[in-house]
């Protein structure tokens, strides 16, 4: 084939994304474009303004196979950040794969429960996933001890090696809840499984996220008023709950009872102080 009817079958950045967009859209992704642009970015090992200033360049073609292989991947509704294999969590970027939940936005609450403790305090973040509210915690509280914990050793190990990355002295240990943790806590935060069981979830979770982190029984709350029983004393308990869950969450606790709203207006965390 001559060179230049080569060059002008390699489609432009532009082009691709428009393609793939269009690819996701009709796969049922929520943000199509969005998840293109940043595949593409990945992709070509770019930051995704690059994409919008080489808009009518020529796409690599290496980069080309690569990004339509990413593609595939999304189109079977795989998430991105297992895809591209990270996830932004406050301040920090935090490794993920399909062995610890993706951690959300309106989790980052709970590092706002941590950030009211005075100075030197000790937290726990029960069920801790990828680390992300513990290394969150740490990373903007450097005065506290901190110490995250899960009962699944898969994402233990996904926290550790974030740890590690980010170089940080959050301590991870391996456990149901708090059992054999002989230790006292200024502060237990805990984002535990809260779905109930038979609930219908995106093909984005229910294929790819660990069952281990989502499911609590019928109501969706075992699991939480399990950790609620074990901590009949904690100054400060902080949970993430699901949506309708805070008024059963609140009856449960003792003290003087808070419930914070996310930025979608849903009663997200449920903080104890006593
Ligand atoms: C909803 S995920 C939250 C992960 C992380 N805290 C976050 O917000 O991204 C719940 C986590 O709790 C852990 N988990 C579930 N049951 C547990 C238990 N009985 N003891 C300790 N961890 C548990 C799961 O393995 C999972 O990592």
């Amino acid at each position: 084939m001559p060179e230049a009817a080569v060059a002008a079958a390699a489609p432009t950045v532009a082009g691709a994304l428009r393609d793939a967009t269009a690819v996701l859209a009709a796969a049922g992704c929520d943000t199509p474009r969005l998840d293109a642009e940043l595949l593409l970015a990945h992709a070509s090992g770019v930051g995704r303004e690059r994409l919008v200033l080489d808009a009518r360049a020529a796409l690599d073609p290496s980069a080309l196979a690569r990004f339509d292989a990413l593609v595939v991947r999304r189109a079977a509704r795989e998430p991105v950040a297992y895809i591209i294999g990270r996830k932004a969590f406050r301040w920090i970027m935090l490794h993920v794969d399909r062995r610890a939940l993706i951690p959300r936005p309106e989790t980052e609450l709970l590092v706002e429960v941590g950030l009211t403790l005075p100075f030197g305090a000790s937290v726990v973040d029960v069920g801790t996933g990828s680390g992300a509210v513990a290394l969150a915690l740490a990373d903007e509280r450097p005065d506290l001890t901190v110490v995250g914990t899960d009962m699944d050793p898969g994402a233990l190990t996904v926290a550790c090696e974030n740890g590690m990355r980010l170089g940080s002295k959050v301590e991870f240990v391996r456990a149901d809840l708090l059992d054999g943790v002989d230790r006292r806590f200024d502060a237990v935060l805990a984002n535990l499984p809260y779905v109930p069981d038979g609930a219908e979830l995106p093909p984005e979770v229910a294929r790819y996220e660990p069952i281990s982190a989502l499911f609590g029984g019928s109501d969706g709350l075992d699991v939480i008023r399990r950790v609620i029983a074990g901590l009949p004393d904690v100054p400060v308990l902080g949970l993430e709950v699901g949506a309708g869950q805070a008024p059963a969450v609140a009856a449960m606790l003792a003290g003087s009872v808070e419930v914070v709203r996310d930025l979608a207006g849903h009663e997200r965390v449920v903080v104890a102080r006593r």
